[in-house]
């Protein structure tokens, strides 16, 4: 597969990345603990009707350079307890208003750097939720990792918390791309630690997540470390396109003064990644992922079952409503989302108040919704059928179309430029189009038609 030049300059423009819709910088920060516990208690009544817990653990013992994540500096023991204290006690007002009847079927630790703190943490947390509801079989409980800093004794504690899918955060296999991130090197090699977490559960999911971008990876250093990744042979691959954004992520200015690949190259880096990935028998699903075919987010996509939510890819057997505890996490409900303030300090301080510390929030109009579904089919299952959402969605497909920004002069652009192909009822995705899917979204989605904000680029 190649990609004409000519696209690039034409369509490497800022869009938005798509993880919720509205993307997180629409929302208004009008919203306070009354309306969260409201939104709460209405959301029993809502699909989808599992729950889908979200931890936000935010340590890391060093601070990436590239890094868009919300995080903040190690801390001490005592102020660890202190938030882990504030998040259970989050946990229990927020479960005071959720009808326990329904069933979870994911909890996900997210950070920061979960695994630096001590993992009895993980398995109070894991015992409460567990013991507070009913699970769908085998509930998905996930954790985002960084190898440096795990060793046997920790993995073995994590299975015993119940904790089933590990996502390593490897980046890059070349030590020195990582020292010119600033980011540790695992003393354990990553492919012993693979075979540590299967040796303890043999049915545990392994996920990798590596980034293409940085300053002094080529194709050549980028495929070996691809090629390394496939002879482990992870579940799944994650290969993020880097999201540039210094006016927000101060530390990013110094990999610019290193030297960032180019638009070319980093297209060449993701084409050159993708026939490695299919070649090798992964199957790419939405725009970063590749997975083994019989995985079950494999199987999702071929039947057009994939979602996603700000945790990443998940199928209808493990999506639920998410419920998001501890700093800077994002609760996603039916129709809104609230955010916690970023400050710990003020978390804590909140939190031990009685009071739900919402920095932000959004309310969905129910075209709002619709559009919501429009973006997710396009972005998970690469094809947008008016015909399938609209039973779906139980309205008429002339519903659909009129909540959308659907200009046949754009979609004629992107049909001739070898994007999409379109008909009246459906849109493809092509495989050159994967590059531009969010250009596609965008083009469709009102909110990003009528207001100007920041965005990292497309590729
Ligand atoms: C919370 S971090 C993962 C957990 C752990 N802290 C680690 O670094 O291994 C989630 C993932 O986001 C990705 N990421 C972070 N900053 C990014 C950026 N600016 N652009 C693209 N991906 C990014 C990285 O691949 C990282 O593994
Ligand atoms: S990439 Fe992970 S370890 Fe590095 S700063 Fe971000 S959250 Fe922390």
């Amino acid at each position: 597969m190649t990609v004409p030049i000519h696209l690039l300059d034409k369509y490497n423009s800022p869009v938005p990345r798509y993880t919720s819709y509205p993307p997180a910088n629409h929302f208004k920060d009008t919203f306070t603990t009354d309306n969260f516990v409201q939104a709460l208690i209405d959301s029993n009544k809502m699909q989808p009707e599992n729950l889908s817990i979200y931890i936000h653990i935010p340590f890391c013992k060093r601070l990436c350079f590239y890094c868009g994540c919300n995080k903040i500096s190690m801390v001490e023991d005592n102020a660890i307890k202190k938030y882990i204290d504030a998040l259970k006690t989050e946990m229990k007002s927020a479960l005071s208003h959720i009808d326990k009847s329904r069933l979870l079927s994911q909890i996900h630790f997210g950070g920061g750097t979960p695994n630096v703190i001590p993992v009895g943490y993980l398995n109070e947390i894991t015992s409460y939720l567990l013991s507070e509801f009913k699970s769908i079989e085998n509930p998905e409980v996930a954790i985002e990792c960084n190898p440096a800093y795990l060793d046997r004794e920790y993995l073995v504690a994590l299975n015993k918390a119940g904790v089933n899918r590990f996502s390593l955060g490897i980046q890059d296999f070349d030590q020195k791309i990582l020292k010119s991130v600033n980011r540790e090197i695992p003393e354990i090699p990553v492919n012993e630690l693979v075979e540590m977490i299967h040796d303890i559960n043999p049915k545990a999911v392994i996920n990798f997540d590596f980034i293409y971008g940085l300053p002094g990876q080529t194709v050549d250093s980028f495929s070996s470390t691809i090629d390394e990744a496939i002879s482990i042979g992870p579940d799944r691959i994650v290969t993020f396109s880097y999201a540039h954004l210094p006016s927000v992520f101060k530390a990013q200015a110094a990999l610019e003064r290193k030297g960032l690949p180019s638009p070319e190259q980093k297209i060449e880096l993701y084409l050159n990644t993708y026939s490695q990935m299919k070649s090798n028998g992964y199957v790419p699903i939405g725009m970063d992922h590749y997975v083994k075919p019989d995985d079950e987010l494999s199987l999702a996509f071929s039947n057009h079952l994939l979602h996603r939510n700000f945790q990443g890819y998940c199928t209808r057997r493990t999506t639920g409503q998410v419920y998001a505890f501890g700093i800077s996490s994002i609760t996603q409900l039916e129709n809104s989302y609230f955010q916690t303030t970023k400050s710990i300090e003020q978390y804590n301080e909140s939190i031990n108040q009685g009071i739900f510390p919402i920095e932000k929030g959004y309310i969905l109009q129910p075209h709002e919704i619709i559009v919501r579904e429009v973006i997710d089919e396009l972005m998970c299952n690469k094809i947008l059928d008016f015909n399938i959402l609209a039973e779906n969605l139980k309205i008429e497909k002339a519903e659909i179309k009129k909540c959308l920004t659907i200009d046949k002069t754009s979609l004629d652009t992107f049909a001739a430029d070898g994007i999409i192909n379109y008909s009246e009822d459906r849109i493809e995705i092509t495989e050159i189009g994967i590059l531009f899917i969010r250009n596609v979204a965008a083009s469709l989605d009102p909110v990003f038609q009528s207001s100007v904000m920041n965005y990292s680029k497309s590729v």
